[in-house]
C-alpha cells in the first residue's frame, strides 16, 4: 500500500526569547521525526504534554515549515508554495482539539459547513449549496434544524461534529486530528470517535491521530508512535506495540493508562526536562529505570526490533 502521508528526517527548531538585542535560544520541538501512514489507514501518536505531537501535525497540515527534512504528501513533496498549500486544502484538513476556538463564532453551523465549499467551488448554487451542507450535517449527526445556531449555542459534542462536517465539506483524503475529544465530556467522547470512525470507513479516510490518550489511539488507529522530547521513541503496529512494547517510556505511558495490564512496568517518575536544555545521551535516561551509564552518554538509534516494529533504546 502507498504512503499518504510521508514524513523523512523532519526537525523543527523555533528561537525563543528572542529580541532586538537577543538572538534567543533554540528549542528543538521535533527532532528526525521519520514515519509514513498508508492510504486509508490510520496512525496514532501519543506522548506527554510538550513533546512535538502538535508541531509535526502542523508541519503536516503546511501551517509550520520544518527546520529540515521533507514532507510528501500523496506523493508531492510539501515545498512550501502557495500552490502546494493551496492543493493540501482539497486533500488534507485538519480537526483541532477545541472546536470553539477553530469554529468562526459570527458564523452559523450553515455558514460554517458551506463557506469551504464557496471558496474552492464557487460555481455551486444556492440550491446545491444547501443540498449538500444538509448532506454532511446528516452524515455528522446533526438535524438540520442546528443550521441557524451559531457556535455558542452548541454543546461540546455538537461543535465537535460540525468540525468535523465542515472538515468533510471538501471531499479531503485525510484528517490530521489533534487531539480531537479532549475537550469533551467522556460520555461524548466515544461518540465523536465512533463517527470518526465510521467516516473513515464510508469514505476510505486517511488519518494522521494525535492524543496524550493511549486508549484513544489504541481504539482508532492502526499504527502507533510514542513521542518524547521531540523524537520518537518507539513505532510499529499498534497491537504489537501494546502487547509487546520495547521501549520503558512505552511501557510507563501503557502502565498509567492501564494500570492492571501494565502491573509490571515501573511508574514514571519525575517531570519531562526542559527542550532548551535536552539530557545527553538518550533523552529519557533521567526517568528511566534502566538507564546505564552508556545511556547518559550515547543516544540510541531508532532500530527495527521485529518486522515494521521500531524502538529507539540500547536495551531493546
Ligand atoms: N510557536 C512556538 N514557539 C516556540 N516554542 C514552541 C512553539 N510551539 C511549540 N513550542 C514548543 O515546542 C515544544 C513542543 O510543543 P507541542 O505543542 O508540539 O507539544 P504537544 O506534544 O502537542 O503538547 P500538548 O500535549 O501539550 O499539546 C514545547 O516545548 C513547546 O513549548
Ligand atoms: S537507552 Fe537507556 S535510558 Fe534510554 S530508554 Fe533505553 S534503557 Fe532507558
Ligand atoms: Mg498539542
Amino acid at each position: 500500500m502507498s504512503a499518504f502521508i510521508s514524513i523523512t528526517d523532519v526537525h523543527k527548531v523555533y528561537r525563543v526569547g528572542a529580541g532586538m538585542l537577543r538572538r534567543g535560544q533554540a528549542l528543538q520541538a521535533v527532532r528526525g521525526v521519520s514515519l509514513a501512514v498508508a492510504k486509508g489507514a490510520s496512525y496514532g501518536l501519543v506522548g506527554e504534554s510538550g513533546s512535538g505531537k502538535s508541531t509535526l501535525a502542523k508541519i503536516v497540515m503546511g501551517a509550520e515549515r520544518p527546520s529540515a527534512g521533507t514532507v510528501q504528501i500523496d506523493g508531492r513533496l510539501m515545498d512550501g508554495r502557495a500552490s502546494a498549500l493551496s492543493w493540501l486544502r482539497t486533500c488534507l484538513q485538519p480537526v483541532l482539539q477545541d472546536p470553539y476556538g477553530s469554529l468562526n463564532p459570527t458564523f452559523c453551523v450553515r455558514q460554517l459547513v458551506d463557506e469551504p465549499l464557496r471558496i474552492h467551488h464557487k460555481g455551486l448554487s444556492a440550491r446545491e449549496l444547501t443540498l449538500r451542507v444538509n448532506t454532511l450535517l446528516a452524515q455528522v449527526g446533526l438535524p438540520t434544524h442546528l443550521a441557524l445556531r451559531h457556535p455558542r449555542e452548541l454543546s461540546g459534542g455538537q461543535k465537535q461534529r460540525v468540525a468535523i462536517a465542515r472538515a468533510l465539506a471538501l471531499s479531503p483524503q485525510c484528517l490530521v486530528l489533534d487531539e480531537p475529544v479532549s475537550a469533551l465530556d467522556v460520555s461524548v467522547q466515544a461518540q465523536v470517535l465512533n463517527l470518526l470512525d465510521d467516516m473513515q470507513a464510508e469514505r476510505g479516510l486517511t488519518y494522521l491521530l494525535i492524543s496524550h490518550d493511549l486508549a484513544v489511539v489504541a481504539h482508532m488507529s492502526d499504527h502507533v508512535g510514542v513521542m518524547y522530547l521531540g523524537a520518537l521513541q518507539e513505532q510499529g503496529p499498534v497491537e504489537q506495540v501494546l502487547a509487546a512494547p520495547r521501549h520503558p517510556y512505552t511501557r510507563a505511558l501503557i502502565a498509567a493508562a492501564e494500570p492492571v495490564r501494565g502491573r509490571l512496568a515501573e511508574p514514571l517518575q519525575g517531570e519531562v526536562p526542559s527542550p532548551l536544555a535536552p539530557p545527553s545521551g538518550c533523552v529519557f535516561h533521567p526517568r528511566c529505570p534502566a538507564a546505564s551509564a552508556r545511556c547518559r552518554r550515547e543516544a540510541p538509534p531508532l532500530r527495527q526490533v521485529a518486522q515494521g516494529h521500531w524502538a529507539a533504546c540500547h536495551n531493546a
